[in-house]
């Protein structure tokens, strides 16, 4: 690290420590990078989408659009985004031709890094970005998919349903996390979902 940086980044973390008592929730610590990760992926209600364009003038090009998920009830955790679909949806209709897809997910989203006075591109205003393909779920999956969205986004339940909307999750193939300075971590799924959704005390 640049001697520049060191008493910014000493700066920013006596910030943070006399701010963390006002804060609605303690993220895990920046090394429990796996940890982080579910806990950031259980507290956000929403996530940028990006696939690749089947639609005219951007084929191929990616593109990036907003989306509701759920990991699951608040405080029942799977680790898993789940999402209600539509196939009239523009980028669904990418994800038919082409699955793999970018979720991005940031604590720029709570009142976390507003608090904290974290600008949304800093690391320490923790984001992840998840790698992977979006399939669709049945049965007992699709049920719990419903209780995960449907508890933290009841608008959906009046959603029209001449839209055939339909289950799907995020099938996560690698995380990549920005919590902290020094650049970019990867989690393997494998741990992500090992790893505890909340800080332990
Ligand atoms: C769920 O059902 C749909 C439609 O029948 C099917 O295309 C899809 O492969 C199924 N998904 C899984 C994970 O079994
Ligand atoms: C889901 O992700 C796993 C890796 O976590 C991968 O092995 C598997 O092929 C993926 N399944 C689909 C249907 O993409």
């Amino acid at each position: 690290m640049s001697a520049l940086l060191r008493p910014v980044l000493l700066l920013l973390l006596l910030l943070g420590l006399s701010s963390a008592s006002v804060c609605r929730f303690q993220i895990p610590p920046h090394d429990q990078v796996a940890q982080v990760a579910r806990f950031i992926a259980h507290h956000c209600n929403w996530a940028s989408m990006a696939t690749i364009s089947t639609h005219k003038p951007v084929v191929g090009q990616p593109f990036s659009n907003v989306f509701s998920f759920s990991d699951g009830p608040p405080g029942t955790s799977s680790g898993v985004p789940y999402m209600y679909l539509t196939r009239m949806e523009i980028s669904v209709q990418d994800l038919e031709v082409n699955p793999e897809a970018s979720l991005s997910m940031s604590l720029a989203q709570t009142d976390y890094c507003r608090q904290q006075g974290f600008d949304p591109q800093s690391p320490l205003c923790a984001h992840i970005i998840l790698s992977g393909s979006v399939i669709q779920v049945n049965g007992t999956e699709a049920d719990f998919a419903k209780k995960a969205l449907f508890s933290r986004h009841p608008e959906m339940i009046d959603w029209p349903t001449d839209h055939d909307w339909f289950f799907a999750k995020f099938n996560i193939t690698q995380v990549w996390v920005l919590d902290y300075f020094g650049g970019i971590k990867t989690v393997t799924p494998e741990d992500y979902f090992q790893a505890p959704p909340h800080r332990k005390y």
